[in-house]
Parts: C-alpha cells; sequence; structure tokens
C-alpha cells in the first residue's frame, strides 16, 4: 500500500486533502491524472449500464433531499448506524467490529486486576457475557463500557437558521434519489417493468474508522443501478446482475483469483436488503467488498409510499428492487493495485537499469488517464522538437496526449510505464526524411515504424482492441 499511496502522490493521482493544513479528516482530492482515471472508470460504468444494457436509463438527482426522504429509507433509525467504543486512555473511537474479543484468559487476568475474588465461578456464569462486550484498545486499555449506536448520517442546515426545522443530510446513498423519481422515470420513459435507473454521484457517511487510503472515507462516491422487477423475478434478475458486475471488474483487467463473491450472512444484511452478496478484491490489507449486489425487496417503494402518501406501485404492486452498488473510489484503488508492477532491475536488458526498480501499471486501455505518450528524441534539436510537435497538434482532439521532451528517452519511457500511457511515440532522425515515427507498446515493449498519415487510424485501431 506504502507503494500505491507513493506513486499516487509522485504522479498527481491522489493528493491528501487540504494538505497544506496537515490534511482534513481522511479526505482526499485526486489530482491531474486520478480525475482521468477515474472518469474513465465511471464512463466505462455508465456506457455499460446506460448504452449497452437495455432498458437502463441514468439520472443525476441532488445530494440534498427532504429529510423525509431519510426517516422512510431507515437511514435515520437505527438501521444506518455502526456501533462504536469509545477509549477513555487514548480518547479514540472505533468500530466495535474492529477490536478483537478478549480470550477467557484476558478477562481472568482483567477480574484479578479488579481484585474480584471466586474468579473461576464469575467466569462461569459472566465470562461469556464479558467476551461479548469488552474489547481490548489498541493502547492496551480494556474498554468495558459495551458499545453504543452511532448514526452515519451527515447532519446540515438548509438555509439561514441553523435550527432543527433546518435540518437535513447529505445523502449516503444515491440510489434514494432513484426511488423518490420513480413514478417520474415511469411516466416519462413509458417504461414497462423491468428497466433500470442508474446513477453516478457523491455520497457521504460519518464513517468510525477510516485508513486504507482512500478505501473507506467519509466522502466517496457511487456507481449505483436499481432494477425494478416482479417480485417473482427477483431472484433471476439478482442471479443475472450478480454475474454481470463481476464480468465488468474482469473484462476491465482485473485478475480473476483476485475477485471473489460473499454471500453475506442474515445477521450481516443491511436493514434494507432481503438478500445480498459482496464481490471482494484481495487487497494488500485482505479480502474486501468493493461492489455490493442486494434484492431490497419492497423496502423502498413501500415505505416511501407510506411516508410520502404517493402511490408509488406499478400495476397494483410494488416492484422489487435489485440494485447494483459499487464505489468509483473503491474501483479507483482497485484497479491501480492490480495493474501496479514492479520489476527488479528494470526491464531493458539492452542499457543499464536506471532504477533499480521499474514501475508499470498495466491499466486497461479505456482506463488508463493518458493514452498517448508524444517524444522527440532528444530536445535540443529545434527540427524534432517541431516535428513532435505537429504530431501532438495532430493527435490532441482525438486522444488524451501528453507531450514530454524532459530527460532521455529511456527515462521518459519509464515515466510513462509508471503512469500506465499505454503506446509512446518517438519522433527521430528517420522520421523527418520519411514523415513516419516509432510506437512502443507499454507492455511488450515492442516498437513498430508507422507513418504519421496513418497514425491517428493505426492509434483508433490499437487503443480500441
Ligand atoms: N445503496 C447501497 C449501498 O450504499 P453499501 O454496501 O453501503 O451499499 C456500496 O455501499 C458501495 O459503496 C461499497 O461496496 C463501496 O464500494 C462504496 N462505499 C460504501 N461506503 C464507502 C466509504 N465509506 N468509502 C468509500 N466507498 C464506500
Amino acid at each position: 500500500m506504502e507503494k500505491i499511496v507513493s506513486l499516487c502522490k509522485r504522479r498527481g493521482f491522489v493528493f491528501l486533502s487540504s494538505e497544506i493544513y496537515g490534511g482534513f479528516a481522511s479526505c482526499y482530492d485526486f489530482g491531474p491524472l486520478g480525475v482521468q482515471m477515474k472518469n474513465n472508470i465511471k464512463e466505462s460504468w455508465w456506457v455499460e449500464m446506460t448504452q449497452i444494457q437495455e432498458n437502463v436509463v441514468g439520472l443525476d438527482s441532488a445530494i440534498l433531499m427532504s429529510p423525509k426522504v431519510w426517516q422512510a429509507s431507515g437511514h435515520l433509525t437505527a438501521g444506518f448506524a455502526d456501533e462504536l467504543i469509545e477509549c477513555k486512555k487514548c480518547n479514540r473511537r472505533f468500530r466495535y467490529d474492529q477490536l478483537e474479543e478478549l480470550t477467557l484468559k484476558d478477562i481472568e487476568e482483567e477480574l484479578e486486576k479488579e481484585g474480584t475474588i471466586n474468579i473461576p465461578e464469575v467466569l462461569k456464569s459472566q465470562g461469556n457475557e464479558f467476551r461479548k462486550k469488552w474489547r481490548k484498545c489498541e493502547c492496551g486499555m480494556i474498554i468495558k463500557e459495551g458499545p453504543r449506536k452511532f448514526n452515519l448520517m451527515m447532519k446540515t442546515f438548509v438555509g439561514p437558521v441553523e435550527d432543527e426545522a433546518a435540518v437535513t443530510y447529505l445523502r449516503a446513498e444515491t440510489c434514494q434519489g432513484i426511488y423518490v423519481n420513480f413514478n417520474n422515470i415511469l411516466n416519462t420513459m413509458r417504461f414497462k417493468i423491468p428497466f433500470g435507473v442508474a446513477q453516478i454521484g457523491k455520497a457521504f457517511r460519518n464513517e468510525i474508522t477510516l485508513g486504507n487510503f482512500i478505501y473507506r472515507t467519509r466522502e466517496f462516491e457511487q456507481m449505483e443501478m436499481q432494477w425494478f422487477c416482479h417480485p417473482q423475478e427477483a431472484d433471476k434478475f439478482f442471479d443475472y446482475w450478480k454475474e454481470h458486475r463481476m464480468k465488468w471488474y474482469l473484462g476491465l483487467g482485473i485478475k480473476k483469483e483476485n475477485l471473489r463473491f460473499k454471500q453475506v450472512q442474515k445477521e450481516e444484511l443491511a436493514h434494507y436488503a432481503r438478500k445480498a452478496v459482496d464481490i471482494e478484491y484481495k487487497f494488500p490489507f485482505g479480502w474486501k467488498e468493493i461492489e455490493g449486489i442486494h434484492n431490497r425487496g419492497d423496502w423502498d417503494l413501500s415505505n416511501h409510499s407510506k411516508h410520502s402518501g404517493q402511490d408509488l406501485k406499478y400495476e397494483g404492486y410494488y416492484p422489487y428492487i435489485i440494485e447494483t452498488s459499487a464505489g468509483a473510489d473503491r474501483s479507483f484503488l482497485t484497479f491501480l493495485i492490480d495493474a501496479f508492477h514492479e520489476i527488479k532491475g528494470g526491464r531493458t536488458k539492452t542499457t543499464k537499469a536506471v532504477k533499480e526498480e521499474e514501475v508499470v501499471l498495466k491499466l486497461d486501455k479505456k482506463l488508463a488517464p493518458i493514452k498517448i505518450a508524444v517524444l522527440p528524441l532528444v530536445k535540443n534539436k529545434p527540427e524534432l522538437v517541431k516535428k513532435a510537435k505537429e504530431v501532438y497538434e495532430l493527435l490532441k482532439t482525438h486522444f488524451v496526449c501528453q507531450y514530454d521532451e524532459v530527460g532521455s528517452i529511456g527515462r521518459r519511457y519509464r515515466r510513462m510505464d509508471e503512469v500506465g500511457a499505454p503506446l509512446a511515440l518517438t519522433i527521430d532522425f528517420e522520421s523527418l526524411e520519411k514523415e513516419d515515427l516509432t510506437i512502443r507498446d507499454r507492455d511488450t515493449m515492442g516498437q513498430e515504424r508507422v507513418k504519421i498519415e496513418d497514425l491517428t487510424e493505426v492509434l483508433k485501431e490499437k487503443l480500441e482492441n
């Protein structure tokens, strides 16, 4: 992870938010290459959902909604709360499930410290209870208070008066904007069930514990699709979308062995879900969820009907909702980690390795932030620079290109490999005579000469296949 974080900062993918003030609450900014790559991820998801899939349309609903939405959805009640414990010694807060249970031996020692008499009997009668309730903090302190519920909704005020009447919340999931627009979409699109609505946007959660870089943050982006169907077809569509979403990650190059499904157990289901499967990725910090596929049943439409007084039934029944819910930032981290390759001693065998370790980001071409590097062989030959700039001008309206003339050509190739640019074009002395250049492939390092007049077509072919 350290290497990923360092690459992100060094090459302009991700910066700490408010860095000049020492950072802020695990918030991050996507830099020039990061925003480009995240946009590519979102674009790929959007095209897949709203263009390639049939009967799925897009929506961009407001982040701020009536607080009644969150009453109806169950997010303001116990449903959307984590269990929190607080250490009185080091003043840190933890999610209850993140600290390990104590062993009976730990409890015995603690009882001894407390001066408890008849420890074996106390252990026998209350041992299990203590084990459930007590946790050991990272500082060593035993926390005995047990957890309390902590709601994750981010509160804010709308308008100039900060009183209870002005309270609302930043959305905690983008999908609620879809449910409250159910009738609008049904009527304006003249849809019949089944159909889907896709949305990409920011969501906010007052997470208790963060960490692991951009894996869990308080402000993040979701890519969610809600599929409205007949209850009897819910299982069939659940399986369809589950497989479909797995294929999306595989299709964009994530290694199969690093992905798996995890069936969510009944007691771990979110308050709205009847059934759920997570897609998990093997991060350096363990297998972790990157996307959830949920059967939300009629939870959302029936609750919004009840609370709003509007009839959100379709032909007399509440459609069931199958949801696919992915994080754009988590996907970003996943693609980055999976593409990261470090080659000891470097790949070039013809020249001495410039660095002991060479990094190649083998990103799928669709996701790479820079598609093409345009490089004059050397910068102190004006005719080469002029030609290279002409090539750059020719290409820039078709592809995301970067012109670079600083440093040796070997170094520049490695800089481009490190940010995952799939192709690098080199303009050399032969180019001046023959009106051609070399195209270098990031992964194979193979080079071929191509006429400049054919260049756009050749590059399109290479980047699209
Ligand atoms: N609408 C359903 C829903 O929001 P979720 O499992 O709570 O379900 C779905 O979240 C996805 O959103 C997660 O799999 C993850 O990719 C992303 N996500 C959730 N909380 C996040 C956080 N604090 N930071 C970054 N991504 C998060």
